[in-house]
């Protein structure tokens, strides 16, 4: 099922590797899929809406964040494909709807999808509001597919791998690292997949931007369900999964004076712009690893930039305020928290 624009370009970013003066960098730019605002959903959904249209489903239910990328693409690939959709989503209270609506959510709202947002503890209440959900749609006579949990979730960035290194050796370029923001881990377990299967000694990188239980364990199940769908003889357990959990600062959303100023430093110097939630903390994990100096300067990293630009408006607090050297006025989310 072909949803993303591709290949994605992958850049060599001069000017912030000569900034962080160590290895040399490169942005596999996945914020430029074409779907919705772009981003790593979209190579992901193409194998897991091609698995919906082959089971017969013609309704997809998925949940995330009131402001979810996720959610989104969700959205945006159903309604490129004329299927129903039903989402779910966490904020800050039970049916919460703010007065301004911006970020995804507007872009949600803008798309028209049916939405049931539920407040904390959202992963209880996400679980039981899925469920009814789909107890629901089934109760219409509908087929509804559960995109989270597809086998096909790690298949996108299998692919993707191909692509990047299809790309690198055109630049004579080889690859060490890839390092990218780990959320439910659908995206590092295809780019495991990729690199293993291919044969290929790049260590993927998942910098951890939101709190869980064993997540190497999650990425590495997801590993082995799309070897067996690909037929490959890959099998990796959670030591395979390099997952780093020092750059979650004050938990999911919660953006710090670090994010920020690498959102700053990659725009200023690559005229990029990265978002608070993910791209903007892994690479703010990424800059503190370099200056630390893990990576040897002759090594190669590329950036996978995921996408998720369109949260950078419901940030303009304190992007704004910590740009300018004043006291934010909240680093927590309203959406998602209570300071
Ligand atoms: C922009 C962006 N980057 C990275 C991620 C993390 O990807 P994954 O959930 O596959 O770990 C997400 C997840 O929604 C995202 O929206």
């Amino acid at each position: 099922m072909r949803l993303a624009h591709l290949p994605t370009p992958l850049y060599e970013a001069k000017n912030l590797t000569k900034e962080l003066g160590g290895p040399r960098i490169f942005v596999k730019r996945d914020d430029l899929t074409g779907l919705g605002f772009g981003g790593n959903k979209t190579r992901i959904l193409e194998f897991i809406m091609g698995d919906a249209l082959a089971k017969g489903a013609d309704v997809i239910v998925a949940g995330a964040g009131w402001q979810s990328n996720w959610c989104t693409q969700v959205i945006s690939a159903c309604r490129r494909l004329g299927l129903d959709v039903a989402i779910y989503k966490q904020a800050v209270e039970d049916g919460y709807d703010p007065k301004d609506y911006d970020g995804n959510h507007l872009l949600h709202f803008i798309l028209g999808a049916e939405m049931v947002v539920v407040g904390h503890p959202w992963r209880e209440k996400a679980a039981k509001a899925k469920e009814k959900l789909i107890e629901e749609l089934r109760s219409k006579g509908m087929k509804p597919y559960d995109a989270g949990e597809s086998p096909y979730r790690s298949i996108g960035y299998a692919n993707g791998v191909l692509e990047l290194l299809t790309q690198a050796n055109e630049l004579g370029v080889k690859i060490d690292y890839i390092v990218h923001a780990n959320g439910s881990g659908m995206t590092q377990s295809g780019l495991i997949l990729g690199s293993k299967a291919l044969n290929t000694n790049i260590e993927v990188i998942g910098i951890s931007i939101s709190p869980g239980e064993d997540k190497e364990g999650r990425v590495a199940k997801m590993v082995n369900e799309g070897a067996k769908l690909l037929d490959v003889d890959v099998s990796v357990g959670e030591k395979d999964v390099n997952i780093i959990h020092d750059y979650l600062g004050g938990g999911y959303a919660v953006v710090d004076e670090d994010v920020i100023r690498a959102i700053e430093l990659v725009a200023k110097t690559e005229g990029i712009f990265l978002d608070p939630v993910y791209t903007g903390k892994a690479m703010a994990g990424l800059i503190d690893m370099v200056r630390d100096g893990k990576f040897d300067k002759d090594e190669n990293i590329v950036f996978l930039h995921t996408g998720g630009t369109a949260a950078l408006f419901p940030y303009r607090e304190p992007i704004k305020n910590i740009l300018k050297g004043e006291k934010p006025t909240w680093l927590k989310p309203p959406w998602y928290y209570r300071e």
